[in-house]
């Protein structure tokens, strides 16, 4: 037996051991294991290699090589090893994982949130008037007087501006000033401005006034409506206010009473009571917002001709409706950010108000 036969028989006793050890692997790990004894410095393959230099020269070149082919098919063999063994992980955890998608969701921090009532109120007279086929419009809360005021009919020294109890910002080198809205009116301006009629737009926000006792709040919430279009009239007001109240109230009829009232930006103007026997008050009206035909100098001040088109206006306390929905007495708890009385009052994160799915769950 020449000495390469004897060194080439010795090299497949070792691969065959090798690769018998690498299949004995049962995990990613075991095999890391086995790959750093077997391919390490003073692994089986080195030593081998390091044979070579006591080999006489002609024998060199053949051991190298076989030595060589030992070394790729056992690297072959962990890289295949490897690769099945992480499919194999993979399944495991994949199996072990899975999800049951008919499960209930699990309680977690979203079950603790608590939607404020007004927040809720809010969603659900958009989804109200989402409906009604009404889009939401916004406006900034800080308005210039002309936007607040001048373009909804009530001029400089008009009376109806000390009622307001208006927070200005100091006066501008120009004399104008910037102040709090003091109502969601001027989305009314903000909207015939930007878009030509049909235009049925509600819009939700915060209003201010320097005003502040058990039932006012300096900050409070109101939902403005404009509908213009060539015929719309009072009996589609009235139809809409009431349709929005049985929805609101989720009650098949509501009394509903419409006293003349006065507002500078529409003609006429009313205010609207509802029965409180809605809210378990029987005999009992509360006033919960203010409305009308739109004024036609509001509607030439926004470039449109009052001989063509027409339209209403209304404008509804958020935070009135709210307390009267849910039972909550003190308007000022509304904003004290007392944790206690929001996990009474509030809404489950995950129950979203629909008309299909009922507004308040
Ligand atoms: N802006 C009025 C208020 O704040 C309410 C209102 C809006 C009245 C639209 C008529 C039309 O009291």
């Amino acid at each position: 037996m020449t000495g390469t036969s004897t060194g080439t028989s010795e090299l497949e006793a070792l691969q065959s051991e090798l690769l018998a050890e690498i299949a004995t692997a049962q995990d990613l790990a075991q095999l890391e294991a086995v790959r750093v004894k077997v391919t390490g410095k003073k692994g089986p393959i080195a030593q081998q290699m390091s044979k070579l230099a006591t080999l006489p020269a002609e024998e060199r070149k053949a051991f190298g090589a076989a030595n060589n082919a030992v070394k790729a098919v056992v690297t072959q063999s962990l890289e295949a090893r490897r690769a099945d063994l992480e499919e194999a992980a993979l399944e495991a955890r994949l199996a072990h994982e899975r999800a049951d998608v008919t499960l209930p969701v699990r309680p977690g921090p979203e079950a603790l949130g608590r939607i404020h009532p007004v927040s809720q109120v809010f969603d659900e007279c958009v989804e109200i008037f989402a409906d009604l086929g009404f889009d939401v419009a916004e406006g900034p809360d800080i308005e210039t007087d002309e936007m607040n005021f001048g373009k909804l009919n009530i001029p400089a020294e008009h009376p109806a501006r000390q009622e307001h109890d208006t927070f200005y910002f100091p006066p501008k080198p120009d004399g104008s000033r910037l102040l709090l809205r003091t109502h969601t009116s001027p989305v009314q301006i903000r909207t015939m401005q930007n878009r030509r009629p049909p235009i049925r737009i509600i819009a939700p926000g915060r209003v201010y006034r320097c005003d502040s006792d058990q039932t006012h709040t300096p900050m409070f919430h109101q939902i403005e409506g404009l509908v213009i279009d060539e015929t719309t009239h009072m009996g589609h007001l009235k139809w809409v206010l009431e349709e929005f109240c049985k929805a609101f109230f989720e009650v098949s009829d509501v009394k509903m009473r419409f006293r003349a009232s006065h507002f500078p930006f529409t003609e006429p103007s009313m205010e609207v009571d509802i029965g409180a026997e809605a809210i378990g008050k029987p005999g009992q009206w509360l006033e919960i917002l203010g409305c009308g035909m739109v004024h036609p100098n509001v509607l030439i001040n926004c470039g449109l001709d009052p001989e063509k088109y027409q339209g209403f206006a209304f404008g509804m306390g958020l935070d009135r409706l709210t307390m009267l929905k849910y039972g909550v007495p003190d308007l000022r708890a509304f904003f004290s950010a007392d944790l206690r009385w929001l996990r009474h009052y509030g809404f489950s994160v995950l129950d979203t108000p629909t008309l299909g799915g009922g507004l308040s769950g």
